[in-house]
């Protein structure tokens, strides 16, 4: 921002927009407010001016790799009636592969086989797609691959998505939100009954408890507490939700540590223990605090 001038107009512009969408209960402050500003430029990124450590073309390999183990057959089981929902795609690189790159899950290269692919989604906030997306989508079926952008996962309904039965998210919204409980909320409601949602957060207080923030002297990067103020791991707080099986384990093999879930849906009657954001200091991911509500 060239001048104080500006710079103050603009946050007072967002933080009229962000108390109009965030939780009345939240807490609000001109720091939270600055912290989302900087991280809305983050997101905007382009070349050079991209931090190193916002990578936005994993590839389906990578998801293999990062999500829990399930993933990837969950996704070679797919057939033509089914959908995967990959929130906080980037440019998509995932899903391209899974239609370009059939070796990856161990399927022979064959315009047969990709016939029999599931249908894919891909949400971003900022437009990331790259040619190969364009020349991709126009070598299938309409709407084979559909990607969506300019919002975020909360202010899309089940009408326009639709409901599906795998759902990713390798260091996208489940990371950046400052909306932890209404995301997970917005997930399970599109997630088919006996669908799995796979993800990961790094640097969280583990479910076995053995790890310590990985930097020195700061906090874990997500950090949720009670009502009371006592410590509630991420892992807890999912394994709350009610009408979902999950599962936890952390890996200490990437650099900060992440701990990576399954969640699978097992009924309909899905209540997400609702968060209150405490703070939030944006990053790539972002610091963030919740707190439980009454
Ligand atoms: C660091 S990139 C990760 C891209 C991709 N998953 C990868 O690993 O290459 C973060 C992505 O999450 C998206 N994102 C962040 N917050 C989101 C939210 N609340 N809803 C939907 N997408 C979100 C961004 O727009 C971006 O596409």
């Amino acid at each position: 921002m060239k001048t104080p001038g500006i710079r103050m107009i603009v946050l007072l512009i967002l933080q009229t927009l962000w108390l109009g969408i965030s939780h009345s209960a939240d807490i609000a402050s001109p720091k939270i407010d600055e912290e989302m500003f900087k991280q809305e430029e983050i997101l905007k990124s382009e070349g050079e001016i991209r931090p190193e450590g916002y990578v936005i073309n994993r590839s389906l390999s990578d998801y293999i790799d990062a999500l829990p183990p399930g993933f990837g057959g969950a996704l070679a089981k797919l057939g033509p009636n089914d959908r995967w929902l990959d929130i906080g795609a980037g440019e998509g690189q995932a899903i391209l592969d899974y239609y370009n790159r059939s070796d990856v899950l161990g399927h022979s290269q064959t315009q047969e086989r990709r016939g029999t692919k599931a249908r894919a989604v891909a949400i971003s906030i900022e437009d990331r797609r790259q040619p190969l997306w364009y020349s991709t989508a126009a070598g299938l079926e309409t709407n084979q691959i559909q990607y969506f952008f300019n919002k975020r996962m909360r202010d899309y309904s089940i009408d326009v998505l639709g409901k599906f039965q795998v759902i990713t998210d390798l260091l996208g919204g489940f990371s950046y939100t400052d909306q932890l409980s209404s995301f997970m909320d917005k997930v399970l409601q599109l997630l088919d009954l006996k669908g799995s949602f796979y993800t990961l957060l790094q640097d969280v207080k583990s479910e076995v408890g053995t790890n310590k923030p990985y930097y020195e002297n700061s906090p874990y990067l997500t950090e949720i507490a009670s009502a009371d103020g006592s410590e509630v791991k991420v892992c807890s707080w999912l394994k709350s939700i009610t009408c979902v099986e999950v599962t936890c384990e952390l890996r200490t093999d990437w650099k900060p540590p992440v701990e990576i879930y399954h969640v699978h849906k097992v009924c309909s009657t899905v209540t997400v223990p609702a968060l209150t954001r405490m703070s939030y200091g944006a990053g790539t991911p972002p610091e963030r605090r919740f707190q439980l509500k009454k």
